[in-house]
C-alpha cells in the first residue's frame, strides 16, 4: 500500500526545509512554523483523509484501475467540480459525437498529481473538449512523469476527434494530468479524460493515490514592525470639483500618529489626528501636496498629487474589500459595518486599503415611485454610508443592468437614472455591475450589444452630484478591455468568477497574459477579488490555496495592477493572511503611478517569467513555479529586455539580494513565486 498523502506532504516539507533556510526562521512571526502548517492543512484534510481511506479500497478490475477511482477531490480545476463518467456539465462524457461511459469530465485549468510508488506502468485515455460547449472552447492535455513531460495533445478545439494517449509509466513515483487552456481565457474548455485508466503492474502493492501540491512554507518573510512613521498607499488621487473629496492618509509607525498637508487646495481640510482628508475641490488642476506624519518616534513625508476634473477617478486601481468572496447571500448591515471597521483596526486601512463593497443581495422591491428599496438585512443604508465615511473609507454598491442580479434581487433595467439617484442620496463611491440577466434583454449587435448597458449606466452616474467608481462585471464577453474605457469604466472583469483552487488562479493569471496593454491609469483589468484568508460564500473556510499560492496570487494581481479587493473575512484575519496583504513593498507595485502591466517573457507548463517597469525606473520580475516540485526559474536581461548591471531586491524577503550581470534565478517553491526589484 502507498504511503498516506499526509506523509507524503511531510516527507516533502523536510525536503524543502533545507532549500528554505534562509527565511523559514522567521516565518514563527506569521504563526507559521513547518508544525503548524502541517496541522492546519491535516484539518484542512480531515474530510481528504476519510476520503483516502475509502478510495483506497476502490478495486481494480484486473489489471486495469480507473481514473475516476481515485479521490478527484485533489483535482483542481478553473470552473465546477470533476465529474465521474459526467462532462463537466453533468452530460454524458461526448468528444466529437462519440459518447464514452467511463472517465472524468473537468475543465481548464485542471491539475491533478497521482502518486504511483511504481504500482502502476501505463496510462491510457482518449482525451478532447466535450461536445457541451456547443463548438466553443479550446484545451490541451498533458501527462508529466516524476517532473518530466510525456506527452502533449497540442491544442484541441470542440468538434475535433479524441487523441488517443499511451503512456509508459513503468517506475514512475507520480504522475500529474494537467489542462491547460488551449486559446486565450478558460471560458467553454470543458475537458474530457475518457476512458481514462491506469495498468497496474503485476503483484502492485498499493494503488495510484491522487495527491495535493506539496504544502511548503511561505516563502517570505515578516519584517519588524518598523516604529518610523511610513506613509503607504495611492501616490496619485482625483475627484471632481465641487463634489465631496475623501481619503484617508494611510500610514503606519508607533502613534498616537499626527497628520498635515503642504500644498492642499482651498476646499480640502486634513484632520490632524484622523489623516482623513475632505472636502472639496475648488476647480479643475493639479496638486502636488506634500503629506506630514509625526509619530512618537520620528516624522516623514511623502508627496500626493490631487487631481481635480471630470472622470478622474481610480488614477490607480481601487483597494478595499467586498462582501462576495466571504459571505455572498449571508451579508447583512451589520457584516459590513464591522468590515468597515475592521479594516481600520487590522491595519489594512494603513497600507492603502480603502473601499468597503458590498456585492449582490441588499437590494428589496421597488417602491411606487419605482425607486430601489433595501432588504431586512440592510434596515438602513444611508446610515451604513455615512459610517463608513466616517472611518475615512469608502461605500460601495452592487447591481445588474438586467431586470434582476445574478442572486435573482432586483436589478436596474430601465432604472438607471433613479437608481444612480438613490446610489448618491446613501452615500456610493463604487458601483459594481453585473451583467446577469441582461443577457435576456440586450440589443444590438457587436460591440454596442455589450456596451450599451454599461453606457447608459454611466450617463446616469454622470448625472448625479458624486463621484463614483464604475466598476463593469460582464466576465471579458466582447474583448470588453478594448472598448471598457470608452464605454466609462474604471475597471472591468477580464474573466468568470474566482474560487480559491490552483486550477481557478492559473486559469485567470493566464488569461491576463494578452491584454496587459489596454490598462493605465482611470482604467484597469480586473481579474476578480482576492481569495485570501477565510473565504467560502456564506461558508467561510481558510482559502484552500496554498500558502505559496497565496504569495503568487497576491504577487500577481500586483504585477497586473488589478483592483484589490480583500475576498475575506476582516474580522478573523490570521497572522499570515495579514502580512500578505500588508507588504508595502508589494503593494507599491500595484499602486505604481505609470500604471504599466507586466509582460509575460518566459511561459511553458512549469514556469513563467513576468515583467513590469516602474515610474521610478525600476523593474518588477516575478519567477514563477507553476509545476509540483521546487524549480530553479531563471530570468536572462534579454528576456527581460534589460541589460548592464543590476541591483536587485526580494520583495516578499525584504532584502537586497546583489548586484546582477546577465540573468538572475532562484529555487521557487512548487506553485510559489520569487518577486523581484531590479535597478541600475
Ligand atoms: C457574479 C459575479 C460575482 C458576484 C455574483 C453575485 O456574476 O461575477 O463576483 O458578484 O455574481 O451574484
Amino acid at each position: 500500500m502507498t504511503g498516506k498523502p499526509t506523509a507524503y506532504r511531510f516527507k516533502n516539507m523536510r525536503k524543502t526545509a533545507i532549500v528554505a533556510t534562509a527565511w523559514t526562521g522567521a516565518i514563527a512571526a506569521l504563526g507559521l512554523s513547518a508544525h503548524s502548517l502541517r496541522a492546519d492543512h491535516a484539518l484542512r484534510c480531515e474530510r481528504c483523509m476519510a476520503e483516502d481511506a475509502y478510495f483506497l479500497q476502490q478495486a481494480p478490475v484486473g489489471d486495469r484501475f480507473d481514473l475516476s477511482k481515485v479521490n478527484l477531490s485533489y483535482m483542481t480545476q478553473g470552473y465546477g467540480s470533476p465529474h465521474v463518467n459526467e462532462s463537466v456539465d453533468g452530460h454524458p462524457l461526448t468528444i466529437a459525437k462519440t459518447v464514452y461511459a467511463t472517465g472524468v469530465g473537468t475543465h481548464a485549468v485542471s491539475t491533478l498529481m497521482i502518486n504511483l510508488n511504481k504500482t502502476v506502468s501505463s496510462f491510457h485515455a482518449l482525451v478532447g473538449v466535450d461536445d457541451e460547449t456547443n463548438g466553443k472552447g479550446a484545451v490541451v492535455f498533458q501527462v508529466w512523469a516524476d517532473g518530466h513531460l510525456k506527452y502533449t495533445s497540442g491544442v484541441m478545439r470542440a468538434g475535433d476527434p479524441a487523441k488517443p494517449v499511451d503512456v509508459d509509466l513503468t517506475g514512475v513515483k507520480s504522475v500529474a494530468l494537467l489542462v491547460n487552456a488551449g486559446a486565450a481565457g478558460i471560458d467553454f474548455d470543458h475537458a474530457d479524460w475518457a476512458d481514462a485508466y491506469f495498468t497496474l503492474t503485476p503483484n502492485h502493492d498499493g494503488l495510484p493515490q491522487a495527491a495535493s501540491v506539496p504544502v511548503e512554507p511561505p516563502r517570505m518573510v515578516v519584517p519588524p514592525i518598523n516604529p518610523l512613521p511610513e506613509i503607504h498607499g495611492a501616490p496619485i488621487v482625483g475627484a471632481t470639483p465641487h463634489y465631496p473629496f475623501l481619503f484617508r492618509v494611510p500610514a503606519t509607525g508607533i502613534g498616537p500618529l499626527h497628520y498635515h498637508a503642504k500644498g492642499l487646495p482651498a476646499g480640502l481640510k486634513i484632520n490632524s489626528s484622523t489623516g482623513i482628508i475632505s472636502g472639496s475641490l475648488p476647480h479643475n488642476g493639479r496638486w502636488d501636496v506634500t503629506l506630514l506624519v509625526n509619530g512618537k518616534r520620528g516624522h516623514t513625508q511623502r508627496r500626493l498629487v490631487i487631481v481635480g476634473g471630470r472622470h478622474k477617478l481610480a488614477l490607480t486601481p481601487p483597494m478595499g474589500w467586498n462582501s462576495w468572496n466571504v459571505w455572498a447571500g449571508a451579508v447583512d448591515q451589520q457584516k459590513m459595518l464591522a468590515s468597515a471597521q475592521a479594516m481600520i483596526s487590522s491595519g489594512l486601512a494603513a497600507h492603502g486599503y480603502q473601499y468597503v463593497n458590498i456585492d449582490d443581495t441588499w437590494e428589496g422591491p421597488r417602491n411606487k415611485a419605482g425607486f430601489i428599496t433595501t432588504n431586512h438585512k440592510f434596515p438602513n443604508m444611508k446610515q451604513l454610508g455615512d459610517d463608513i465615511h466616517q472611518l475615512g473609507l469608502k461605500f460601495g454598491i452592487y447591481s445588474s443592468p438586467g431586470p434582476t442580479t445574478c442572486a435573482g434581487y432586483p436589478a436596474s433595467y430601465r432604472h438607471e437614472l433613479q437608481d444612480a439617484e438613490s446610489y448618491a442620496s446613501w452615500g456610493v463611491d463604487y458601483l459594481k455591475y453585473d451583467w446577469c440577466s441582461y443577457q435576456g434583454v440586450a440589443v444590438g449587435t457587436g460591440t454596442e450589444y455589450y456596451a450599451l448597458p454599461y453606457w447608459i449606466m454611466r450617463k446616469s452616474l454622470d448625472s448625479v452630484n458624486r463621484d463614483i467608481l464604475f466598476s463593469f462585471c460582464q466576465y471579458g464577453m466582447g474583448d470588453v478591455w478594448k472598448w471598457g474605457a470608452r464605454a466609462g469604466g474604471n475597471c472591468w472583469r477580464t474573466t468568470g468568477d474566482i474560487n480559491d483552487s490552483w486550477g481557478s488562479l492559473i486559469g485567470i493569471i493566464n488569461a491576463q497574459a494578452p491584454i496587459g496593454q489596454y490598462n493605465g491609469p482611470g482604467h484597469w483589468n480586473d481579474p476578480d477579488m482576492l481569495v485570501v484568508g477565510d473565504v467560502g460564500w456564506g461558508h467561510p473556510h481558510p482559502s484552500h490555496l496554498t500558502p505559496n499560492e497565496q504569495l503568487t496570487h497576491i504577487s500577481m494581481w500586483c504585477m497586473f495592477s488589478a483592483p484589490l479587493l480583500v475576498g475575506c473575512d476582516m474580522t478573523n484575519l490570521s497572522p499570515f493572511t495579514k502580512a500578505i496583504l500588508t507588504n508595502d513593498e508589494v503593494l507599491a507595485i500595484d499602486q505604481d503611478p505609470m500604471g504599466k502591466t507586466a509582460k509575460r517573457v518566459v511561459y511553458n507548463p512549469q514556469e513563467q517569467v513576468w515583467v513590469r517597469p516602474l515610474a521610478d525606473g525600476s523593474h518588477a520580475v516575478a519567477l514563477m513555479n507553476t509545476g509540483f516540485q521546487p524549480l530553479k526559474v531563471t530570468a536572462t536581461w534579454k528576456q527581460l529586455g534589460l541589460s548592464g548591471h543590476l541591483k536587485a531586491r526580494d520583495l516578499w524577503l525584504h532584502k537586497n539580494v546583489g548586484t546582477h550581470m546577465r540573468a538572475i534565478g532562484y529555487v521557487v517553491p512548487p506553485h510559489g513565486v520569487v518577486l523581484l526589484k531590479l535597478w541600475r
